[in-house]
Parts: structure tokens; C-alpha cells; sequence
């Protein structure tokens, strides 16, 4: 991860949590977030939220970075913890979460594995989000171009963890460099 203030520069978080979690519907109860790091998109997920957003991360750091910024705002809607999703699985029950959060992070190892975690956590008719960044231009940072997911290879490892109506989000205006799917349980 680059540092912070870098990294925050590429998104309008708020206004991407805004259309990806309660695009002119209801907001969201719970939120998981796979992999929260700075709390880029984790803190205006729960100041939207009416549950719990349980944000995981494996990185000690970023899990005190997250837990400092959710004292200083009062989040009490907020539950980080320092996790290995995919070594140990999101330690949430099946069906309790109304959205999955998954920015940056499915040119990981096995997508389809940690898709299909998502889904297990997820209610029916619960939706996923995923961010990440394109590969149809260039970008000023972002994982190689070679184990850089297209949004349709995206989409094909959605429809194989059970996702289905996978929607694209246009996010230009908001993170240029990157695209945006939504897809239901
Ligand atoms: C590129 S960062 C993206 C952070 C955040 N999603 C965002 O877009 O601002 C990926 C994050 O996922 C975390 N991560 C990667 N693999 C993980 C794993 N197996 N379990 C938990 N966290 C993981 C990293 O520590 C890092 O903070």
C-alpha cells in the first residue's frame, strides 16, 4: 500500500460507498469489509450503515489504523479485527451480513475462495461490491498487469462463487483509475 494520503487521493470514498451500498434504496445493516487497510472506504461504510461493519484485516497496522479513526469519530457501529480471511475464513455466521466489501484485493491467490466466503456471510439478496483498478488504461499505481483482474474476469469469478445480476457501477467521476461491479447473493 502506498501511504495514506496517496492512496486516499485516488477515491471520493464517500460518494463511491454512497452509490455501491445504498444506491437510492434503503442503507445497508450489516457490512463486512475483506481487507480494510487505511479505513479508506471502511469509516463512510459505517457512518451509512444502520448495523455492525465488521472490518478484517491481517495487517496489525491497518487494524489500529481503523480502530484509532473509528474512537476519534464515536463509530461504535465499527468492529475491526486482525484476521487472516483466508488462512482462517471471516469468523461471521452464515447470513448475518446485508453487503460484502471486497476494494483492491481480488488479484489474491484463490478470488473465487474468498468470493465464495463472501457469499456464505451474505443474507439472500445480499450484495457484494468490488473495486479494483483498471487495467484498459494506465493507472499511477495498482497491482501488476499480470495478475491484474479485468471487471469480466471479475464477473466470471463472481457467477462461479453464486453471485448472480452482477451489475457494473459507473465510478469514473468518483475513482477514474478504477472500475466497479455490484452483483446479489
Ligand atoms: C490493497 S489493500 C486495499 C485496502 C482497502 N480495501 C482499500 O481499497 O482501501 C489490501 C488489504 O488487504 C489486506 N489483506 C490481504 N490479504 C489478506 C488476508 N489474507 N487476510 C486479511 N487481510 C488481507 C492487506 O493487509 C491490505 O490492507
Amino acid at each position: 500500500m502506498p501511504e495514506e494520503a496517496a492512496w486516499s487521493s485516488f477515491f471520493d470514498a464517500p460518494a463511491i460507498i454512497g452509490r455501491l451500498l445504498s444506491p437510492g434504496s434503503e442503507p445497508c445493516e450489516n457490512v463486512v469489509e475483506f481487507g480494510c487497510g487505511y479505513g479508506t472506504f471502511t469509516i463512510p461504510a459505517a457512518k451509512l450503515a444502520k448495523g455492525i461493519v465488521s472490518a478484517l484485516d491481517i495487517d496489525p497496522g491497518m487494524v489500529a489504523c481503523v480502530q484509532r479513526k473509528a474512537l476519534e469519530l464515536g463509530l461504535d457501529n465499527l468492529c475491526v479485527e486482525q484476521r487472516d480471511f483466508v488462512a482462517q475464513n471471516s469468523g461471521l455466521g452464515d447470513g448475518t451480513q446485508c453487503h460484502a466489501m471486497i476494494y483492491n484485493l481480488l488479484h489474491l491467490e484463490n478470488p473465487v475462495a474468498l468470493l465464495r466466503e463472501a457469499a456464505r456471510t451474505l443474507k439472500p439478496g445480499g450484495k457484494i461490491s468490488v473495486i479494483h483498478w483498471r487495467s484498459d488504461i494506465r493507472t499511477p499505481r495498482g497491482p501488476s498487469l499480470a495478475i491484474r483482474p479485468s471487471p469480466e474476469q471479475c464477473s466470471a469469478w463472481l457467477l462461479q462463487a453464486g453471485f448472480h445480476v452482477i451489475q457494473t457501477v459507473d465510478l469514473e467521476d468518483l475513482c477514474p483509475y478504477h472500475f466497479g461491479l455490484v452483483a446479489t447473493r
